[in-house]
């Protein structure tokens, strides 16, 4: 895990957390005013995005991270290099980076073992002032994945 600066990031990786930025405004969020915007990298280098969708059930509701993996999916992507997540409050900036909830880390860990890599996970403020980059094997050591099932994964890389 370290602190990185925006200008320090790749070319790729500054237009991966450009793109949560600006999805991070059409998250779905009258429950808790809360904004997040999901960025991932495909294999192939195209950017995919994700909201937060929130539900009058709150139980329902969907995290920008597992919104993005949905949406990667229903596009025919599976294998990921990286993500970024950039968040908010309504009223507020976050002073301090959003890391993804326990069941984000639990299907992000199922995508890198599919993807048979390590995925950067780039973690920033609204401000850009504080960028962490990480990994979902720093996020969520020792995971529960496919290949405790016996799970083929390159059967289901696309
Ligand atoms: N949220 C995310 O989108 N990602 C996370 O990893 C944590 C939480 C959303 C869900 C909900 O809409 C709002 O933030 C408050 O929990």
């Amino acid at each position: 895990m370290k602190n990185v600066k925006y200008k320090d990031l790749s070319k790729l990786e500054k237009k991966l957390l450009d793109e949560a930025e600006k999805v991070m405004e059409n998250a779905y969020n009258p429950y808790s005013n809360f904004y997040v915007g999901a960025a991932i990298l495909t294999e192939d280098d195209t950017i995919i995005t994700g909201t937060n969708v929130e539900n009058s059930a709150y139980g329902s509701t969907i995290c920008a991270e597992r919104s993005a993996i949905l949406k990667a999916n229903s596009e025919g992507y599976r294998m990921y290099k990286s993500l970024a997540i950039i968040a908010r409050g309504e009223d507020f900036d976050t002073t301090d980076v959003s890391a993804p909830c326990g069941s984000c880390r639990q299907m992000l860990y199922e995508s890198s073992q599919i993807s048979e890599k390590d995925l950067k996970i780039i973690l920033s403020t609204t401000k850009k002032d504080k960028i962490i980059v990480t990994s979902i094997e720093e996020l969520l050591p020792l995971g529960f994945g496919p290949k405790e099932l016996g799970i083929d994964v390159k059967k289901y890389q696309k």
